[in-house]
């Protein structure tokens, strides 16, 4: 091959490769050809994964079988677990801390499952909770005014809270109104620790953003600190935190573990999940601007079977004596994808995807049971939320100690 075509050869792979990189940071999540590369995520980041013996650990010290995201690899990464189980082992508790952004009114599916996790955490391990509402975060982001942001975070919260917490050991708070005091001290420490070289590396922030971008970080850091909550943590600053949340926010967290022994706290650890896929897809995203491709919380029955059969990306062939005969693609298919999250039963799930794959069951059947599954799930989750007023949002919301929080 002639030198000048060689370089051609080179700068089209080059170029390939970087159409090919797949992009995951709290703001963008795009993956390569065939989906997110958790693997190379992992190694990326510099987490660890969740084996088998993790799991079983979790179901030892809990005396509880573990959760299905667990079981079935949806939560699949960590950082420091280990340790703070051991510890937890000693009689040491914890604390859980997750959060939303609130960027749009109703919630789909995969806005929950962060929730449903460390709904069960909470009960397994007999914990307390607090659960930020970056209502500042997404004022900073999306074209919202701060009202609105704030309207957005009370809204929000409703459907948190109707994921079913214990409000004896839950402090749901906004940025907007907690932000302030030892929090607020919290966050000037972590700021004066990140160098903007740092910052850049980490998120990916260029010349031409806004500096409120540049100073939100610390934020989202501090909730990882006890002494951020004089209120419910006073002269417990050693106490661990655990964070459950998707693999997109890594980032956040990798500068908090950075910083948090220069200023003399401990590491928060980290319990991570994968993506929830949208309908079309596990290489397109579930996008606010297309109601066709996700399952909201406000759906109807019958906007869940009409989504589910149109727009849910099938496994299986094109017609059926070809499907008889090759069976389907799990691979790729989005029913059993959603039916990995919210199908409980482990033997039925197995039974399904044994049929489906060996060409016995056919996509419109595996449909079926999916949208019997999400039917129940969403319409359990608008009773549960029914039942939220604005008195409890207020007393989950309200500064108060929690009394016999770890009991
Ligand atoms: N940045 C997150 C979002 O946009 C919200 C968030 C704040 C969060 N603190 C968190 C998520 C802790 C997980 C864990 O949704």
């Amino acid at each position: 091959m002639a030198a000048a075509e060689q370089g051609v050869d080179a700068a089209r792979k080059e170029k390939e490769e970087e159409e090919e990189e797949q992009v995951v940071n709290p703001w963008e999540v795009s993956a390569g050809k065939g989906g997110i590369d958790y693997d190379k995520l992992v190694d990326q980041f510099g987490c660890q994964r969740i084996d088998d013996a993790l799991v079983g650990r979790i179901a030892r010290l809990t005396g509880r079988p573990p959760h299905c995201f667990l079981r079935r690899g949806l939560f699949f990464a960590h950082r420091d677990l280990n340790e703070l189980l051991d510890l937890y082992e000693k009689g040491e508790k914890f604390y859980l801390y997750t959060g939303r952004g609130p960027s749009s009114e109703a919630l789909h599916l995969g806005h929950l499952i962060p929730f449903m996790f460390t709904k069960y955490l909470q009960e397994a391990f007999k914990v307390p909770l607090v659960i930020q509402l970056t209502d500042d975060e997404k004022f900073l982001w999306k074209n919202l005014t701060i009202q609105e942001s704030k309207r957005l975070a009370r809204e929000n919260a409703k459907d948190i809270i109707a994921c079913g917490f214990d409000i004896e050991r839950t402090f749901i708070f906004s940025d907007f109104s907690f932000v302030g005091g030892a929090f607020y001290e919290n966050m000037m420490q972590v700021a004066r620790c990140v160098t903007m070289n740092k910052a850049i590396g980490i998120f990916g922030f260029n010349l031409e953003d806004h500096i409120g971008k540049v100073s939100f970080p610390p934020v989202q850091a501090v909730p990882s600190f006890p002494s951020s909550f004089p209120h419910l943590f006073a002269g417990k600053d050693q106490l661990r935190c655990l964070i459950p949340c998707a693999i997109d926010q890594d980032p956040y967290f990798r500068m908090t573990r950075d910083v948090a022994p220069r200023i003399g706290y401990q590491k928060p650890s980290l319990i991570e999940s994968r993506f929830f896929p949208a309908l079309q897809g596990e290489n397109t995203k579930m996008s606010a601007s297309d109601a066709n491709s996700a399952i909201y919380v406000t759906d109807s029955a019958k906007e869940i079977k009409t989504k589910v059969n149109k727009y849910a990306f099938s496994g299986g062939q094109d017609s059926i004596e070809l499907h008889r005969k090759l069976g389907a693609n799990l691979d790729v298919d989005v029913p059993i994808k959603y039916l990995n999250f919210f199908l409980e039963d482990d033997d039925e799930l197995a039974h399904i995807k044994k049929e489906y794959k060996e060409g016995r069951m056919l996509t419109g059947e595996v449909k079926q049971r999916l949208i019997a599954v999400l039917s129940e799930i969403v319409a359990r989750h608008q009773r549960a939320r029914a039942q939220v007023t604005e008195e409890m949002v207020d007393a989950f919301m309200a500064v108060r100690p929690l009394p016999n929080m770890f009991g």
